[in-house]
């Protein structure tokens, strides 16, 4: 464990004796945004692009890379984030650190490598050095600068810095150093997810997909779950995406997805069918034919059988309240940052503009996982970028680490990508319609907006609940 992440455990854990996320049932009552159509011009525009990159990308925490990556001093990740690439490193004094990955002497990209270990980096270009702390360590024959005939001035030629903090087992990070602390950012919706105890967890497999819409549309895409009926029939015969259970918090939101059940659309809800089998037990209960009975109800049973256990499994049951006992806890921390996960695993998912083309994106799909205490690191499947300009196999892309029925799932969600965004360019194109199932939507939207209009103080985001539906909830 790295020691970013000690400092904020020891900062974060005398809450979580006796911390339960509160549950999303009874529902409270939605806080209406309003009801008008969204332009499709923010999913085109080169101009609002440039917007966003100036209000939100640059002011904004989000997830740099996991923290089990800087496992010894030198260890570093390359991070590319539209026009930007960024080096995180770890220090000879154990901190990490974020930097442009930008050489000072003309301007190229001094780090070439996506990972590795250094104790210092040296630009391919003229051979210019930095310390793995930031640090210049030489200039390559600074007798040719006249400049520098008083000395060179290694303060000025430090690597610019970015601002790192830790959360969750990842290193997160932003652009503006006067930014809030990570966890004011995060605020009390935040703190439900601690009772995860992310920092146990493993990365399992990270693949990256290159879709040609725009970023927004794969974030609307994953927040919410009225498609599931036309765009996932295999997915409501385990689970349930119709009216579903919506919050708004801050300029954040969470939804739940109700797994270990069949969807209300479907008439037969009782029958175990294989699929329904498969699906609702898991590996060991489905191989020990534990999984009987109305398929609607696995999951109460499910939920008895977990909170009769709660104080023999290393699994965080007793912090945990009876939805997320086996339901998908669904946040998404503004902008990119989205957090899918039961107590045993679950996904991350990260939404990463392309450089210069609005109708372009990149997400980043990372499986995660609960591993007994001392289980072994399994080795990860090597991390690649799957273009949409080649036929996409996704139960290829993640063979041995996700189940296919899922696979087809995300292969469904990236299907509408290419049209979604050819869609909205349409002169007949008169703004999206959204439904109360997709209030996250509207409420990412208006953050967006109100982002740009600079209504929201990044500085300060205290109050930050000009959204919240649930005031009195800790
Ligand atoms: S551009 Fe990097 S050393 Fe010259
Ligand atoms: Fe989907």
């Amino acid at each position: 464990m790295g020691v970013v992440e000690q400092e904020f455990i020891r900062r974060q854990n005398p809450r979580l004796g006796t911390f339960k996320a509160p549950p999303f049932l009874p529902r409270a009552k939605t806080k209406g945004l309003g009801l008008e159509r969204l332009e499709g011009e923010r999913y085109l525009s080169a101009e609002f692009m440039q917007l966003e990159w100036q209000h939100i990308w640059t002011k904004t925490w989000q997830l740099a890379a996991r923290l089990d990556d800087f496992a010894e001093a030198g260890s570093f990740v390359v991070y590319e984030l539209g026009k930007e690439s960024f080096i995180f490193v770890r220090g000879e004094d154990g901190r990490i650190r974020g930097f442009y990955n930008v050489c000072q002497h003309r301007g190229n990209r001094l780090c070439q490598a996506p990972e590795g270990i250094l104790d210092s980096f040296t630009c391919p270009f003229h051979g210019w050095q930095w310390h793995n702390d930031g640090s210049l360590k030489q200039v390559a024959a600074p007798e040719f600068f006249r400049q520098f005939n008083g000395g060179v001035p290694a303060d000025e030629l430090a690597l610019p810095p970015v601002k790192v903090d830790a959360w969750g087992g990842w290193l997160w990070f932003n652009m503006d150093l006067n930014a809030c602390p990570l966890h004011e950012y995060l605020g009390r919706i935040g703190t439900h997810l601690e009772t995860y105890e992310f920092e146990e967890w493993h990365l399992v497999d990270w693949q990256t997909f290159e879709w040609a819409g725009n970023w927004k549309h794969a974030v609307d895409a994953f927040n919410e779950s009225y498609h599931f009926a036309a765009l996932h029939p295999d997915m409501i015969e385990f689970g349930e995406g119709h009216d579903i259970p919506i919050e708004l918090w801050g300029i954040h939101s969470r939804m739940l997805n109700f797994n270990r059940t069949v969807s209300e659309v479907i008439d037969d809800r009782e029958t175990m069918t294989p699929l329904r089998a498969h699906m609702m037990g898991g590996r060991q209960r489905q191989q020990s034919g534990e999984v009987t009975g109305s398929a609607k109800d696995v999951h109460l049973q499910e939920i008895q059988r977990r909170r009769s256990i709660e104080n023999e499994t290393y699994l965080p049951f007793k912090h945990m309240n009876d939805e997320q006992l086996v339901h998908q806890y669904h946040y998404t921390f503004f902008p990119n940052t989205t957090f899918t996960q039961t107590p045993e695993g679950g996904a991350v998912f990260r939404y990463r503009p392309h450089a210069t083309d609005p109708g372009r994106c990149y997400y980043d799909f990372f499986i995660v996982s609960r591993p007994p205490p001392g289980a072994a690191r399994a080795e990860r499947p090597p991390h690649r970028v799957h273009s949409h300009e080649q036929q996409v196999d996704y139960a290829e892309a993640f063979k041995g680490t996700f189940d296919p029925v899922l696979a087809n799932v995300l292969a469904q969600d990236g299907s509408n990508m290419t049209t979604m965004q050819q869609g909205v360019a349409s002169d007949s194109f008169r703004g999206m319609i959204l439904s109360d199932q997709e209030a996250r939507l509207r409420h990412f939207h208006k953050t967006i907006d109100d982002f740009i209009a600079g209504r929201v103080d990044t500085h300060n985001l205290l109050p930050w609940d000009h959204y919240l539906e649930k005031p009195e909830q800790t």
